[in-house]
C-alpha cells in the first residue's frame, strides 16, 4: 500500500489483514503534505462514527497505480464494516471501501501497462472513499471509453461477485435454475443480467414489494422478501417437472446465493445487534455432509475480498474482469446504479440500504456537493 500505510504495518500473516483498512496517515494530515478529502470511520458503530475529514494524500509505492478518484461504489459489507460486524476487522481509525474508479494520475515503478490519464476502476483493500487512492497494479482495470465513472464504481463489486459464483462456483448452465435473494440490490440485479446471458436459466428473486415493478422483467419469478417462497418455488418446480411441462430439462435448484443473504441477516439496526447474530447462527440449518452426497448436493462459500487480498487471486479475477468488460461492450450487462452521493452524504446513503430502499447500486460522487438540507417552511412568531 502506500508509503505511509507501509510505516505502520503490522505482523500478521496476510495481505488483508496486514493492509487492511490502516489509517494512511493517522486522522490527520501533517504540516505541508498534500492534502485529499476522505470519509474516515472513527469507531465502530452506528452512522455517528462516520465523517469526512482531510488527510495527507498518499503516494504510490512500487507496483502500485495512484488514482483521482471520481467515483466510489457503497456495499452491503460497508454497512457490516462499519458496525464491526465482520471477521477480524481492522483497527480504526480507517477510511472505509474497496472499490472506486477514477483516473490514473501517478504511475509507482514496475506499472507497465498502464499511463497517466487512464480511465480505470479498481479494487482496494479499504480506502477508497476518498479523493485520491493508490492501489497495486493487478487489482485495477482500464474501463471502455463509454463506461461511466458511477458505472465502473458500480461494476466492479457486483459484477465480479455475481460472475464468479454462478460460474465458477455453481457451474451454472443451460436449463437450470437460481433464487436470488434481494433481487433488486447491487449484486441481485448483476446476477439477474448474468443469468440472462445462458439460455433456459429460471430465476426465481425474492424483493421487497415496492421494488417489484421496478425489477419484474429482469427475474422470471418474484416474491417479496416476506412470502413463504420456498413453497412457492417448490410449487413452480413441480408444475414444471409435470409431464405436460416435461420438454425442457428439469430446472435444478441452485441457491448460489446464499451467503451473500446469510451475511445481510445479520444486520437489523443500525449497529451491530449480538441477539441478531445469534438468531441467525441459530436459524441457519445444520448440514449432514451424508446427506449432501447422498441428494447430490453442493455447498460453498466464496469471499471476493479474501480471494483478491488474502489468498493471491488478482490474476484469475482479471480474466473475469475482462470477460465480463466483453459483455458490457456487447451491452448484454449494464451496472444499474441507484443513486450518488456526495462523500458528506455518507450517512444518508447508508440509512438508504438500512431502508432497503435501493433499487441497484449506490454510489458516492467525490465531484458531487453535499445537497443542501431543506429546512420546513420557517415558522415566524405572529
Ligand atoms: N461473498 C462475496 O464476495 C460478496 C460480494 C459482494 C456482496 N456480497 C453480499 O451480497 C449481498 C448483497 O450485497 P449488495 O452490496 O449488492 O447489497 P444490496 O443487495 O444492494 O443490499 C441492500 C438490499 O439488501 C436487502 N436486505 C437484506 N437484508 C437486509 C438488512 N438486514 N438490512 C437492509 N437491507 C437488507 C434489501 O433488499 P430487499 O428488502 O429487497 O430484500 C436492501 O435493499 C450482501 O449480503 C453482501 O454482503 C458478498
Amino acid at each position: 500500500m502506500a508509503k505511509e500505510a507501509a510505516e505502520m504495518s503490522e505482523e500478521t500473516v496476510h495481505m488483508i489483514e496486514r493492509s487492511a483498512g490502516k489509517d494512511p496517515e493517522g486522522a490527520l494530515c501533517p504540516g505541508d503534505a498534500k492534502e485529499m478529502r476522505a470519509v474516515v470511520l472513527t469507531g465502530f458503530g452506528g452512522l455517528n462514527k462516520l465523517r469526512v475529514t482531510r488527510k495527507a494524500m498518499p503516494e504510490p509505492q512500487e507496483g502500485e497505480i495512484k488514482i483521482r478518484v471520481k467515483a466510489c461504489g457503497l456495499n452491503f459489507l460497508d454497512l457490516m464494516v462499519r458496525q464491526g460486524n465482520i471477521d477480524n476487522p481492522p483497527k480504526t481509525p480507517l477510511v472505509p471501501g474497496f472499490e472506486c474508479s477514477g483516473i490514473v494520475e501517478a504511475l509507482g515503478s514496475n506499472t507497465k501497462g498502464f499511463e497517466i490519464g487512464d480511465r480505470v476502476m479498481a479494487f482496494v483493500n479499504y480506502n477508497a472513499w476518498a479523493e485520491v487512492v493508490c492501489t497495486p497494479l493487478e487489482f485495477v482495470y482500464k474501463i471502455p471509453d463509454d463506461m461511466t465513472f458511477p458505472e465502473a464504481a458500480a461494476f466492479s463489486m457486483n459484477f465480479v461477485a455475481a460472475y464468479m459464483m454462478l460460474f465458477e462456483v455453481a457451474n451454472l448452465r443451460d436449463g437450470m435454475s437460481v433464487l436470488v435473494h434481494s433481487a433488486g440490490g447491487g449484486v441481485g440485479q448483476a446476477v439477474a443480467q448474468l443469468c440472462s446471458t445462458v439460455p433456459n436459466v429460471t430465476v426465481f428473486g425474492t424483493a421487497s414489494s415496492f421494488k417489484h415493478e421496478a425489477i419484474r422483467e429482469s427475474v422470471t419469478h418474484l416474491f417479496d422478501r416476506n412470502a413463504d417462497y420456498v413453497q412457492e418455488v417448490k410449487k413452480l418446480r413441480r408444475r414444471s417437472a409435470a409431464p405436460a411441462l416435461d420438454r425442457t430439462p428439469r430446472p435444478r435448484l441452485i441457491d448460489p446465493l446464499f451467503a451473500f443473504s446469510g451475511s445481510s441477516n445479520m444486520v437489523t439496526g443500525e449497529t451491530k445487534s449480538f441477539f441478531s447474530f445469534a438468531k441467525s447462527w441459530w436459524q441457519v440449518e445444520k448440514v449432514n455432509p451424508i446427506k449432501l452426497y447422498e441428494e447430490n448436493k453442493v455447498i460453498a462459500g466464496f469471499s471476493l475480498l479474501n480471494l483478491l487480498f488474502k489468498q493471491g487471486r488478482g490474476g484469475l479475477v482479471k480474466t473475469v474482469v475482462q470477460k465480463l468488460l466483453s459483455l458490457y461492450e456487447q451491452k448484454k450487462i449494464k451496472p444499474l446504479v441507484d443513486s450518488l452521493w456526495a462523500l458528506e452524504e455518507v450517512k444518508e446513503a447508508m440509512q438508504r440500504i438500512h431502508d432497503r430502499g435501493n433499487i441497484g447500486k449506490l454510489i458516492l460522487d467525490v465531484e458531487k456537493s453535499p445537497t443542501p438540507l431543506v429546512s420546513k417552511q420557517p415558522q415566524f412568531p405572529q
